[in-house]
């Protein structure tokens, strides 16, 4: 499929995912999301990290495009949510981390990408907010959700309802954003932290990532559980045998994610 309104591109075991329509600042229509959902269905084996950013040096995404909802129906508003959280929880799906550098504007849809990622840093020039109740609608691709879940209730809705546009730094000090980096070191930024997890067992970062995403909306007790099974499940690796050799013979692992 070839891309207008996004960039895949691979940098050795790293993909970077530009979300690229200057015109609208970056901002997701249907074609954007399919799109999106196809470079993640492209993803192969040997891609290890992904890091989500904008193009241009304005905005992350600025949101869902309002041109586009500006006249559709319920049933079609709908759909369309149901396309952004479909992308968005393949993010999550997803047996890699993600990462969103946050380059620009993170508003709305934007803000929701944002969230999708599992970890988010931002550049100092970052603005991030929900502004759908200035247009008269809720957030429709989770950020209701995901936003509650990581900054807590009162934030979320303090959010929510003012539609506070926040810089940075203030979306860091509410645990928004892991940390806030120049502009011109985000991609850096983004590509060390990836290279970090990179050293470590693939089989055991995806089992990582996916004890806590199902973990996290399950009692303590169930969530116990999934990370019972995560963990005994790694011992059929050949991951686990190399890290705990390497770890005794006092040398570097080399995992083979198998
Ligand atoms: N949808 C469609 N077009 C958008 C857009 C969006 N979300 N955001 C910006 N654009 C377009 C503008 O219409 C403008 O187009 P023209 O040049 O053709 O007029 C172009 O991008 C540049 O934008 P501005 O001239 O507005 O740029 P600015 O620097 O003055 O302002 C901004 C930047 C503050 C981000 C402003 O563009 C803005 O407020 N954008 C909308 C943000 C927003 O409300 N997002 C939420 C959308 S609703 C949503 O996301 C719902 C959901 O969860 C499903």
């Amino acid at each position: 499929m070839a891309y207008e309104n996004i960039r895949l591109e691979k940098d050795g075991p790293i993909a970077v995912l530009t979300v690229d329509r200057p015109k609208a600042l970056n901002a997701l229509n249907s074609a954007t999301f399919h799109e999106m959902d196809d470079a993640l269905r492209s993803l192969k084996d040997d891609t290890r990290a992904l890091i989500v950013t904008g193009g241009g040096d304005k905005a992350f995404v600025a949101g869902a495009d309002i041109a586009e909802m500006v006249t559709i129906s319920a049933a079609q508003a709908r759909e369309f949510s149901a396309l952004g959280h479909h992308v968005f929880q393949s993010l999550e799906n997803l047996p890699i981390p993600t990462i969103a550098a946050v380059n620009g504007f993170a508003l709305g849809g934007g803000l929701e990408l944002a969230l999708g990622c599992d970890l988010i840093y931002a550049s100092e020039k970052a603005k991030m907010g929900l502004p759908e109740v200035t247009l008269g609608v809720i957030p429709g691709f989770g950020g209701t959700q995901r936003l509650t879940r990581l900054v807590g209730r009162s934030r979320a809705k303090e959010l929510l309802f003012t539609a506070d546009r926040i810089d940075a730094a203030r979306a860091k000090e509410i645990g928004l954003v892991l940390d806030v980096v120049p502009a011109d070191k985000l991609m850096e930024h983004c590509r060390a932290v990836a290279a970090r997890i990179l050293k470590n067992g693939p089989l055991a970062v995806a089992q990582a990532k996916r004890v806590v995403e199902y973990g996290a909306d399950q009692d303590l007790r169930s969530a116990n559980e999934l990370e019972r099974q995560g963990f005994a499940v790694l011992f059929g690796s050949e991951d686990q045998r190399e890290g705990m050799a390497a770890f005794l013979a006092k040398r570097p692992a080399a995992f083979q994610g198998k």
